[in-house]
């Protein structure tokens, strides 16, 4: 007769780091947080060890709250009796745990847009090959990572990105979003992607609603075919994001462009600002006026309060969507200079590695001849991520009134234009005082009102 013993199914599995148990499942609602010694029950069971044995363990009473706990999940199929072959579990990590890695799976595009941050890498070697991405991947997968975002250059430019995609999933790993220009996205792709367990977010990049307000930068026919891919993407049951940069070409445009994408049914919708050095570009498409697009911002905002709609967005030193979930998480002088990334880095397409996407020549090590886990907890990631507010800011932030709400704004500025982990970004400045003065009591004035999203 086959030995059957009880294991998670299929969709569950463990991850932990420091004090943090988790029960993973590729949908982010299904993941849940575990106490250390449920961490404990699971992991025996999972490496094969007969329940009798695991609750010898216990004491008396102990045992009948363990027996509880693997019967509610029973119940709830996360637990079930399986003939499948133990598994190896990896054993938990020290903190802090890299929880989500961005990995750029190509060095190749389909296009040439002028503010691509990526630009150094682009059309460089041959980016990483299936093994040496296999062995991140599976390093990722002993380093207890939960997620990972794929992006490049452009993704879908690589014949082998679904290959890459199943060894992702494959090491219990959900592909939280697929960074696109769209241009390639046809009606297989979406079939791929529907057929995949993560239900990735689609997360295509267009910066206008018409050839003119975008061509310029990405290149003729680009905002035809993007539109084109989103489109795809929204009429499927796939969730559609939208990434844009303001622009000069674009900026008027935008609230009409919150309108189309409302209605096209996409989920989520961030615009920033360029981050290029200053008059890098011939056109200065990206030498915005700060206070065109602070009113326009504001003309979203207000659109956006008004509006019944399940579409969140987050413009870049103006508004989060989150504020309403979360309220606006504050910086305290001791708090960590970038809470975005402090748990995650970016492998880029040659392997280097920085502590996020736009720092690109940040490198804190090379997976091509160094382990991950290596540079994840080597000297020079770990001066990035343990930076905290106060060591970086200048004198005069010290006394202003939106510091909690800045923390000092983005590193990128200071490291890129001002050679030093130690500055601060004269945009995000100028858009934080406004944020403070203008946008913050209305929010908070409206943050009662606003209509519960559908
Ligand atoms: C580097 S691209 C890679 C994925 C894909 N090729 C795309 O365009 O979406 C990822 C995102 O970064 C944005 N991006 C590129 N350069 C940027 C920069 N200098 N500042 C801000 N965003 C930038 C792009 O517009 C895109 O939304
Ligand atoms: S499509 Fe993406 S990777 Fe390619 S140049 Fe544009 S921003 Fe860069
Ligand atoms: S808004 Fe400007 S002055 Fe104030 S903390 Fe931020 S960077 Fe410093």
């Amino acid at each position: 007769m086959t030995q059957t013993h009880l294991q998670l199914t299929d969709e569950y599995f463990l991850k932990a780091g420091g004090d943090e148990f988790v029960l993973f499942h590729f949908d982010e609602e299904e993941t849940k947080q575990l106490t250390q010694s449920q961490y404990e029950v699971l992991r025996q069971l999972q490496l094969g060890t007969p329940v009798d044995s695991v609750l010898d363990g216990f004491d008396r009473e102990s045992r009948d709250h363990v027996r509880e706990f693997l019967e509610f999940l029973r119940r709830e199929n996360v637990l079930e009796e399986s003939e499948a072959v133990p598994q190896e579990v990896p054993p938990p990590v020290d903190e802090p745990r890299l929880k989500l890695a961005h990995l750029d799976v190509t060095e190749g595009c389909n296009i040439a847009c002028t503010h691509c941050y990526q630009e150094p890498y682009l059309h460089q070697g041959e980016g990483l090959s299936i093994d040496q991405i296999r062995r991140i991947v599976n390093e990722l997968y002993w380093m207890n990572v939960e997620s990972v975002i794929v992006s490049g250059g452009e993704p879908l430019t690589r014949p082998d990105l679904f290959e890459i995609i199943d060894l992702i999933e494959q090491r219990y790993i959900r592909v939280q979003d697929i960074l696109t220009n769209g241009m390639l996205i046809t009606e297989e792709t979406i079939e791929k992607i529907r057929s995949l367990r993560s239900s990735p977010n689609i997360v295509v990049s267009l910066n206008g609603l018409t050839p003119d307000s975008d061509d310029e930068i990405r290149g003729q026919g680009t905002n035809e075919a993007c539109k084109r891919g989103l489109e795809r993407v929204a009429d499927s049951d796939i969730e559609a994001h939208v990434c844009s940069v303001a622009t000069t070409v674009n900026l008027e445009e935008l609230p009409e462009m919150y309108e189309y994408l409302m209605d096209l049914g996409v989920k989520r919708w961030r615009v920033g600002l360029a981050q290029v050095e200053p008059d890098t570009t011939e056109e200065g498409h990206f030498d915005i006026d700060l206070d065109e697009y602070q009113s326009v911002s504001r003309e979203i905002v207000e659109k956006h309060l008004e509006t019944e709609t399940d579409m969140r967005i987050n413009i870049e030193g103006i508004f989060k969507e989150e504020v309403f979930e979360f309220g606006y998480s504050k910086y305290e002088p001791d708090s960590i200079i970038c809470r975005y990334n402090e748990r995650s880095c970016c492998v880029k397409p040659d392997g280097t590695v920085t502590p996020c996407t736009l720092l690109h020549d940040y490198e804190c090590g090379d997976v091509t001849d160094e382990q991950l886990e290596d540079v994840w907890t080597g000297d020079t990631m770990r001066e990035f991520k343990q930076t905290t507010v106060s060591e970086v800011i200048p004198e005069d932030c010290r006394t202003c009134d939106a510091l909690e709400y800045c923390g000092g704004g983005c590193r990128w500025w200071s490291w890129n234009v001002d050679d030093t982990l130690a500055g601060r970004d004269p945009r995000f400045c100028q858009n934080m005082q406004y944020f403070v003065d203008e946008i913050l009591p209305m929010v908070e004035e409206r943050t009662e009102t606003k209509p519960t999203p559908l």
